[in-house]
């Protein structure tokens, strides 16, 4: 192999520093206006309480730091040094405040001492940064041509076009490979992310004991029951979506129309029977099942991130992260008289998801 002519002298690693503003020579005219030099800010009476307070501010920090090494080392949780009978739970508790308080003030002093010292005891000063162009010179470029060209011309890559050729040939199908994993993600979902199984006529039983319900069923103002659609009780994939709470109120409680559209009023029918409403139990946040209602304030509460719903107002978001109002299933009772739905719910139940924003 031929030798290869040495390139320009390269740097590795940062290069040493260039004359910034603040200490070049200004010898070059075309150089530009040279900003004043940095010189120490006067010794007053703020520059010294500034820094005996940056000061006291580090022995703080240096104290909380300490704080948490003893914190750490002397509240292990688990460790023989819990009492016994003492709850693992508050030891843990106890721990986590030591450790999270003395860290917390440790890094706040620290953090504020410095930017008092920025703020009030450095110089004023613009620095300028010298940038190295990003271009590699001519020679650098050369030389790597050159090298290249060697090493094409010693793996025999040029000279021999069928082993190129078939070499080519043989990675295209793992080029193509990650289109084809793509298949992986399952078949497109249609409308089922739009759709539950609830449809007409579909009773609505207890979740736990596949009881139907009659309205008279839910007598006491201020219960609330979690119903499934008939059947579908060992169907993972169905109750994911299907779940339903029915909450009874006193009459003249629910404002009627009872559907909200989540952008501005309520609207159309009122889908209730009996003063009885049922809302989707999935969250519109991120899915979770709503499971508590408080009856004197009507609120339905999801416990993952606390969004908030108006039970009276078509499950309306008052508080929280969730962007939609619970879905509405329509109620009705069929000629047995059992609740049953009067169609699927009219909007996509669980979290927004990219087709509908
Ligand atoms: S999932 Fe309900 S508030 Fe986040």
């Amino acid at each position: 192999m031929s030798e290869i002519p040495e390139g320009p002298h390269r740097v590795i690693g940062t290069p040493s520093p260039t004359p910034t503003a603040v200490d070049a020579p200004s010898s070059s005219s075309s150089a530009p206006a040279e900003p004043p030099a940095a010189t120490d800010p006067p010794d007053t009476g703020h520059a010294k309480r500034a820094e005996r307070l940056v000061a006291a501010l580090f022995i703080l920090a240096f104290v909380a730091g300490c704080g948490f090494l003893a914190a750490y080392v002397g509240l292990e949780v688990g460790q023989s040094d819990i009492p016994p009978g003492a709850d693992a739970v508050v030891a843990a508790l106890r721990s986590n405040l030591a450790l999270g308080t003395s860290l917390s003030v440790a890094l706040l002093a620290l953090g504020t001492g410095s930017m008092i010292w920025v703020r009030h005891l450095t110089p004023n000063i613009e620095i300028e940064e010298q940038r190295h162009d990003l271009k590699s010179e001519p020679a650098d470029r050369a030389a790597f041509q050159k090298e290249f060209a060697e090493g094409a011309a010693i793996s025999q890559v040029t000279k021999r076009p069928m082993l190129r050729r078939t070499m080519l040939l043989a990675t295209a199908p793992l080029a193509l490979a990650p289109l084809f994993l793509l298949r992986d993600f399952g078949p497109l979902p249609g409308r089922s992310m739009r759709t539950t199984v609830w449809r007409k006529g579909l009773r609505a039983v207890v979740y736990g004991t596949n009881r139907p319900l009659r309205p008279s069923d839910m007598e006491t103002p201020g219960s609330m029951i979690t119903v499934i659609p008939e059947g579908y009780s060992d169907d993972a994939d169905a109750l994911a979506k299907a779940g339903v709470i029915l909450i009874k109120f006193a009459p003249g409680e629910l404002h009627v129309p009872t559907v909200h559209d989540g952008k501005t009023q309520l609207y159309g029918m009122n889908w209730t029977v009996d003063n009885i409403v049922a809302y989707s139990k999935i969250c519109t946040h991120l899915g979770c099942p709503v499971a508590l209602y408080e009856q004197t304030t009507h609120h339905i509460l999801c416990p993952c991130h606390q969004s908030t719903f108006d039970a009276t107002e078509g499950a309306k978001v008052v508080f929280g992260p969730a962007a939609r109002p619970l879905p509405q299933l329509p109620l009705g009772t069929n000629s047995d008289g059992y609740l049953v739905a009067l169609s699927d719910f009219t909007q996509p139940v669980g979290p927004s998801f990219w087709e509908r924003g």
